[in-house]
């Protein structure tokens, strides 16, 4: 049952009661997608809009960042903080010019390769703007899978990491139109009732399919001992 009906449930609750208007969505631009995605990645929603807006009308487009002095960048990141993130974001504009003639790459396996973009930000901007049939795994997301899969594996262990990926992968919509939205819910899902201590799973549009819920306690899952 979990394998078909997750996505589809997923997808129907994204459309319905999921986040739709959040600036950097409605485009399929991956310069604006890449943007929020990086300073996203430890800042949170409310603190990354003004700072996206800023950061867009001094840096209209990756030829824009990339030609920009560091010092710049630097400054228009100036209070977001994990400044590594400026740094590789400056640097990646720079190779999308250099390696690619000034367009994202595609898919996720090559937007991997760019500065500052790991797996799952790779598949967030391929599965956003291309529809690309790719798995995403941030750490809202491991918390979602683990309690509906019951994930029993160590997520400290590599091997168990990666059999997460795996069955992220079963999971995903057959169609690449769905994509952007099942990859959106997957993100709200986390951002919402799915939430770290205590979970609204009377709200929930997968309740019905949750192993960990059926076990009694969701916040079990995922299991994950220090390194
Ligand atoms: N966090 C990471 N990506 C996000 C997105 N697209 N929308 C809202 N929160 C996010």
């Amino acid at each position: 049952a979990l394998r078909g009906d997750f996505a589809p449930l997923l997808l129907a609750w994204q459309r319905q009661d999921g986040r739709h208007d959040l600036p950097w969505q409605n485009t399929r631009d991956p310069y604006r997608v890449w943007l929020s995605e990086i300073m996203l990645q430890q800042t949170q929603v409310t603190t990354v809009l003004g700072y996206y807006k800023r950061f867009l009308e001094r840096f209209p487009d990756v030829a824009a960042l990339a030609a920009a002095p560091q010092d710049e960048v630097m400054a228009a990141w100036a209070g977001l903080g994990y400044y590594s993130r400026a740094r590789n974001l400056h640097k990646c504009a720079q190779a999308v010019m250099e390696r690619h003639g000034g367009a994202f790459p595609r898919t996720a396996a090559e937007l991997a390769e760019l500065p500052g973009i790991g797996r799952s930000t790779a598949a967030a901007i391929s599965s956003f703007c291309f529809g690309e049939r790719v798995a995403i795994l941030d750490g809202n997301v491991k918390r979602v899978l683990g309690r509906l899969l019951a994930f029993d594996g160590d997520l400290a262990q590599q091997s168990q990491e990666k059999r997460l990926w795996r069955q992220a992968e079963a999971l995903l919509p057959a169609t690449e139109a769905d994509m952007p939205a099942y990859t959106q819910g997957l993100m709200d899902l986390g951002a919402s009732h799915c939430s770290p201590r205590q979970p609204q799973c009377l709200l929930c549009p997968v309740s019905g399919l949750c192993h960990g819920r059926a076990q009694g306690d969701p916040t079990l899952y995922p299991i994950k001992t220090r390194k």
